[in-house]
């Protein structure tokens, strides 16, 4: 693989040492400032399978949040590729204040046409999806967190020789296609462990029909819901930054770290364990948390 990815030791912590715990951190979140971490992967091949079939008039199709990591990636990858985009937006209010949002701002700004809907016809996805095959049949639509079969595929290559000689392996979730990726490829002896960060009941269903093995744990860190953002964890975030130079996001990553040190606390972990855990990016969201966060005189992240 080009892409050489560093593996950064946690150092030696209190907790870890007491423990008898080795922590690590994949830094995906260093592939680029706004396609990093697993969005890089997931749209690996979605997008190069499509441009190989050589479409006349290339357009990517996607969905999302008002501050989706996602969005970010692919009208990034739209603007450096010269591929026209188009995201579909959740939330119809957001059409007359979209400028207050940093994340969509940069999507206009990268070439991205924005279309804003009605949460109501956002979950009614696939019906939104057949409208725009229709509308645009020579298009690429990516489902919403770039999560499907080739996404899981390409987050393959976030396993390579230096993650093998781990026994946990870590990543936040959202829509579950890193998960589903990790869990297909890793180790046999390998234990994989999902942050959810959403309060959705149905998402181990749907990783399972992306991976055939059970080798995941899933485990809440929603911190009360999607999107949340608490001052406790606000302060983690900081802290880490502070003491490790390692940035975090406040919707996955940041929730994921907290979790971690909790669950080493807690002996979830058995003596002696060796965990990664991957940096999935996310960073770009800081600005528009930051941002929110002000308006409520809040501390910022740094
Ligand atoms: C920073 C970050 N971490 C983790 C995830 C979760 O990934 P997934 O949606 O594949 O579960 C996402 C969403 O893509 C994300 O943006």
């Amino acid at each position: 693989m080009l892409l050489q990815i560093p593996i950064k030791p946690i150092p030696i912590l209190e907790i870890l040492v007491n423990k008898n715990i080795r922590l690590f951190i994949k830094r995906e979140d260093l592939i680029h400032p706004q396609i990093s971490g697993n969005k890089y992967w997931k749209l690996f091949y979605n997008i190069n399978n499509y441009l190989e079939s050589q479409p006349e008039k290339p357009l990517i199709i996607t969905f999302g949040g008002a501050y989706s990591n996602h969005i970010s990636s692919v009208s990034t990858v739209g603007n450096l590729a010269g591929i026209q985009t188009l995201g579909i937006i959740r939330g119809e209010e957001l059409e007359k204040k979209w400028k207050d949002n940093p994340t969509l701002v940069a999507a206009k700004r990268n070439g991205m046409n924005l279309k804003f809907v009605s949460r109501e016809e956002y979950r009614n996805k696939e019906k939104l999806t057949e409208f725009l095959r229709q509308e645009f049949p020579d298009s690429l639509i990516i489902p919403e967190g770039g999560t499907n079969e080739n996404a899981v595929q390409g987050i393959k290559m976030m396993l390579n020789n230096d993650t093998k000689d781990f026994d946990y392996l870590c990543t936040a979730v959202g829509t579950g296609g890193t998960i589903a990726g990790i869990s297909m490829f890793c180790e046999e002896n390998q234990t994989v462990v999902g942050f959810n960060v959403v309060e959705d009941s149905s998402l181990e269903h749907r990783i399972l029909e992306l991976t055939s093995r059970r080798n995941f744990h899933l485990t809440d860190a929603a911190f009360g819901g999607y999107g949340k953002i608490n001052d406790e964890n606000i302060r983690f975030i900081n802290d880490f930054k502070t003491k490790h130079k390692i940035p975090l996001d406040p919707v996955y990553t940041g929730k994921m770290m907290q979790k971690i040190f909790e669950m080493i606390d807690a002996d979830y972990f058995p003596e002696g364990s060796k965990i990664l855990c991957f940096h999935t990016g996310g960073l770009q969201g800081i600005e528009g948390a930051n941002a929110f966060l002000e308006k409520q005189n809040r501390n910022l992240i740094i």
